[in-house]
C-alpha cells in the first residue's frame, strides 16, 4: 500500500515477528519504522514485511537522534520487554539495569513526536507490580505528555483464539479517550482443534521419558474408580507412602539444628525408610519441595497439598499401591512424579486433552484452549493427546499452529524450531491488538502529519 493511500502511519518498537504490524497493516496502517535487535527477527521483519528495522532501541539516545531516525507517525506500538515485570523473572521493575529502562525510551520517542494515539503491551503482573506503583508511574508518565490513557486486561480465548494468555494493554490518545470503548469479548467456546493441520508434520518427537511418564499418569487415571473425585490441587505422588514431618517441624529445621536422628523411624519420598542415615543421605529421600534449605516452616498451602496428598493416597491405597509398583515413578526426573488433572468430571482417558510438561509437573487440560506460549524453553510447547492431534499420535504443536494461536499464520517464521516457539512465546496476538486497535483508530482517516513540535526554522 503507498504511503498516501494509508488510513495511518504506525511504528512498531520492539517489532519481533510483527504481532502489531499484522494487525495495524490489516486496519489500513503503513508501517513507517520498526526496532528489533535480534538479528534473526530483524531479518525477518524485513522479509515478512519490507521494513528494515532499527537495531537497538537505547541507540535512540538524544531528542536529536530520535528527531532525525523515527519517521513522523500517527500511532506507536510497544510491547517492551516483560522480563523485568514479569513474575518469572526477578522483579527488578525499572532497576533492571538496560531492560527496566526501556519504557522510558518508548516514552523518549513519544515526547519528542507525538503520535495521536499509542498502544503498549506487557505481562499483567506489571499491574501488580511493587504494589501497583510501576504501572502508576507509566500512567503518571504518559499523561505528562498531554495523553488519557486506559489499561486494560485481555486474553486471546476473549476473542474466538484458543489460547488463554492474559496480558496488560495501555492506550493513549492526545484527543482523548471519550469515544474509545474497549473491544467487547466473544461468547462463544473457543476450540483447540480451530488451529490443527490433520498434515501436520512436527520436526521433533516427544522424548520417549515424557511418553512413558503420560502413559504412567493415563494408567493413573484408568486405574481410579469412577466413584473416586480425583484431585483438584496438585498430585504430588512422591507424598505417596511418606510420613517425614511438615507440619511442627520441617526436614530442613532438623537438619540446621544437628538433629537428623529424629528422622528415624520417618519415610521420605515414596515411603523410602530415612532412619541410620546422614542428613546429606536423608536428604537425597526427601522431596524438592520439602528440602530446601532455611525452610524452618512450610507456607499453609505447602503444608496443605502435602496433607491431601498423603490423604488421598491413604484412602485410596488400594489401587495406588499397585500403580506405584508398576510403575515407580521415582524412577522419572521429580516434575515427571507431578500431575495437575485440570477436568473436573471429563473421561478419564490423557489423549482427550492438551498436555503441557511444566517445573510444577505434567498438566492436562481440556482442549477448549492452549495454554500459554511461553519464550524460555521448549521443553513447554503443548502436547496434543493422540485422540485430538489429528495425525492419530500425540504429538507437539507444530510451529504454525502455534502461529495461529498468535493470529500470526500469515507471515513466514525463524526457521528453526526453537526460534520459531521463542519468537511465538514473545510475541502479541495480532487478534486482540486488532479488536483494540479498531476503535482507538477509527478517526484517523486521512494521512495525517502528526503532531511532531514544530523544528526551528
Ligand atoms: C516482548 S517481545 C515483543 C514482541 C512483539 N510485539 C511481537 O509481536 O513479536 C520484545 C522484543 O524486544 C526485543 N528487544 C529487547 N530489547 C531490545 C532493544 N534494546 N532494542 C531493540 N529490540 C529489543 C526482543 O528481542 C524481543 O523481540
Amino acid at each position: 500500500m503507498d504511503q498516501f493511500a494509508a488510513r495511518f502511519r504506525f511504528i512498531d518498537l520492539f517489532a519481533g515477528l510483527g504481532g502489531f504490524h499484522v494487525a495495524l497493516s490489516d486496519l489500513g496502517g503503513k508501517g513507517v519504522f520498526a526496532a528489533e535487535w535480534e538479528p534473526t527477527l530483524n531479518t525477518l521483519y524485513e522479509h515478512n514485511f519490507g521494513i528494515a528495522p532499527w537495531s537497538d532501541v537505547n541507540d535512540l539516545d538524544s531528542d536529536e537522534v530520535i528527531a532525525q531516525t523515527v519517521p513522523d507517525h500517527d500511532v506507536l506500538t510497544a510491547g517492551f520487554p516483560c522480563q523485568p515485570f514479569s513474575k518469572a523473572g526477578e522483579q527488578l521493575g525499572f532497576e533492571h539495569t538496560l531492560q527496566g529502562r526501556l519504557f522510558f525510551k518508548v516514552f523518549d520517542i513519544l515526547s519528542v513526536k507525538r503520535p495521536r494515539r499509542f498502544i503498549l503491551e506487557n505481562v499483567p503482573n506489571i499491574l501488580r507490580h511493587r504494589g501497583g506503583q510501576t504501572a502508576a508511574t507509566i500512567v503518571a508518565k504518559l499523561e505528562e505528555l498531554g495523553y488519557e490513557v486506559q489499561v486494560h486486561r485481555l486474553s486471546p480465548h476473549q476473542f474466538g483464539i484458543p489460547q488463554v494468555r492474559e496480558r496488560a494493554y495501555f492506550v493513549g490518545s492526545l484527543d482523548g479517550l471519550d469515544a474509545f470503548k474497549w473491544p467487547t469479548e466473544f461468547e462463544e467456546t473457543t476450540s483447540i482443534a480451530s488451529v490443527l493441520h490433520s498434515d501436520a508434520k512436527p520436526s521433533r518427537d516427544i522424548p520417549e521419558q515424557t511418553l512413558r511418564a503420560i502413559d504412567m499418569w493415563d494408567d493413573f487415571l484408568r486405574r481410579s474408580p469412577a466413584e473416586v473425585k480425583l484431585p483438584w490441587f496438585p498430585i504430588w505422588s512422591m507424598e505417596f507412602r511418606a510420613t517425614y514431618p511438615y507440619e511442627t517441624m520441617t526436614p530442613p529445621k532438623l537438619w540446621a539444628n544437628g538433629r537428623s536422628g529424629e528422622l528415624d523411624g520417618f519415610a521420605g519420598s515414596f515411603g523410602f525408610p530415612l532412619e541410620r542415615l546422614s542428613s546429606q543421605e536423608q536428604r537425597e529421600l526427601i522431596p524438592s519441595h520439602s528440602r530446601r534449605d532455611g525452610d524452618m516452616e512450610f507456607p499453609v498451602w505447602k503444608q496443605k497439598f502435602i496433607r491431601q496428598n498423603r490423604e488421598f493416597f491413604l484412602t485410596n491405597r488400594k489401587w495406588i499401591e499397585p500403580w506405584l509398583d508398576q510403575w515407580q515413578p521415582w524412577e522419572f526426573p521429580s516434575s515427571f512424579q507431578k500431575f495437575e488433572w485440570n477436568i473436573q468430571g471429563g473421561v478419564r482417558d490423557i489423549d482427550e486433552y492438551v498436555l503441557q510438561v511444566r517445573a510444577s509437573g505434567i498438566r492436562a487440560k481440556r482442549p477448549t484452549t492452549a495454554p500459554s506460549l511461553i519464550a524460555m524453553t521448549n521443553t513447554q510447547v503443548p502436547i496434543l493427546g493422540a485422540n485430538i492431534s489429528r495425525t492419530g499420535k500425540r504429538r507437539y504443536m507444530t510451529p504454525s499452529e502455534c502461529a495461529e494461536l498468535q493470529s500470526l499464520g500469515g507471515i513466514d517464521l525463524p526457521e528453526s524450531d526453537i526460534q520459531a516457539y521463542k519468537a511465538l512465546g514473545n510475541a502479541v496476538n495480532a487478534s486482540v491488538v486488532r479488536a483494540i486497535a479498531e476503535p482507538l483508530l477509527v478517526d484517523l482517516k486521512a494521512p495525517k502529519k502528526s503532531a511532531a513540535r514544530p523544528q526551528a526554522a
